[in-house]
């Protein structure tokens, strides 16, 4: 086994935080220390790399807001590090502190942005996932998609409270970017009349369908992922056309979905990636994502983990028993 000698690494926390961040930068600086390596984070993603804004990192003071959503790090979406003249300022900040290692915390703009990284700077790079939209290949779970599925069920339930009680349509919008995995786990989850997701084609129809005859003695609950190719301003035109009586309303659960603490699943995924991504950089792994797959840990490469996770077959079945 290679051993490479690693004594002060460099992590970061970029594109949108999520719930888990500050549990895994935690672990990350638990399992350093435990091998007598310096931590030190660079703060606001790759704006911080760029600048070489950096600070020294304790696991005695991470340990304090690993229950925490949100990152101490910060982020951002970095446009500078999209251009070469960034990246050869963040290689410049890499080497005036001495980083032989870099962790990111992200989703596929932060693994597209270390891979474009790779080709000027030949240090080992580790990605752990972490987004709310469970969008990576690599992991059946990116930090923070269970701490905002458990947040989007929380919010609907009080939304059904309400339309039950008008019987009234109920469009309620979440998260996901392109992925339908935020709106079929909180639609399946929330007993939602229809759910409308990108990735399927057939679930408009299923719904006009179904409101169609509805008679308005009880509450409709739709669930739809920001990123389905209808739109929920269309999806409500098109149901006022097959069904013009009904008393409609649209919630967009917006960003409330990517705060609060996080769940015991984003904790533990947090602390379990974390000291896995140290441990693989000191076997020598470089350019990987650390995942977890049938609860195993395992790595994939960063070329694969940016093409979209896809929705498995059997999911993608109960949208048909469930919507129609
Ligand atoms: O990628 C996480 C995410 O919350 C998406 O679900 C959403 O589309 C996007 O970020 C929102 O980005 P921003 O916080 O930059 O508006």
């Amino acid at each position: 086994m290679k051993i490479t000698k690693i004594k002060h690494i460099g992590v970061f926390t970029s594109g949108g935080d999520s719930p888990g961040m500050n549990a895994a930068l935690y672990a990350i600086a638990k399992s350093a220390e435990a091998k007598s390596i310096k931590i030190s984070g660079f703060r606001k993603g790759y704006e911080g790399l760029i600048d070489g804004d950096l600070i020294s990192l304790k696991s005695h003071e991470l340990q304090k807001s690993l229950h925490q959503g949100g990152t101490i790090l910060k982020t951002a979406r970095s446009k500078r590090f999209m251009e070469l003249e960034g990246r050869k300022k963040a290689l410049q900040a890499l080497r005036t502190n001495k980083i032989d290692a870099l962790i990111a915390i992200g989703g596929d703009g932060t693994f597209k942005g270390l891979l474009a990284f790779s080709e000027i700077c030949d240090i080992p790079f580790i990605g752990i996932p972490g987004t709310i939209d469970n969008d990576l290949v690599g992991t059946d779970y990116t930090l923070g998609f269970d701490s905002a599925v458990n947040t989007s069920i929380e919010n609907i339930d009080k939304i059904r409270d309400t339309a039950e009680s008008h019987n009234r349509v109920f469009i309620v919008e979440v998260m996901g970017r392109d992925s339908g995995y935020i709106g079929i786990h909180s639609g399946l989850t929330t007993g939602a009349d229809a759910i409308l997701i990108p990735e399927s084609g057939k679930d408009l129809i299923y719904l006009l369908e179904k409101v169609k005859n509805y008679d308005s003695e009880d509450a409709f609950l739709i669930v739809v992922s920001e990123g389905d190719e209808i739109g929920t301003e269309l999806v409500a035109s098109k149901i006022k056309e097959v069904n013009p009586n009904v008393d409609l309303r649209i919630t967009r659960l917006g960003h409330v979905q990517r705060g609060g603490n996080p769940s015991a699943l984003d904790r533990m995924l947090g602390i379990r990636l974390g000291a896995t991504s140290i441990e693989v950089l000191l076997r020598g792994s470089q350019n990987v994502m650390v995942g977890l797959i049938n609860n195993m840990i395992c790595t994939t490469s960063f070329q694969s983990v940016v093409k979209q996770h896809q929705i498995d077959e059997e999911l993608q079945g109960l949208l048909e028993i469930f919507g129609s």
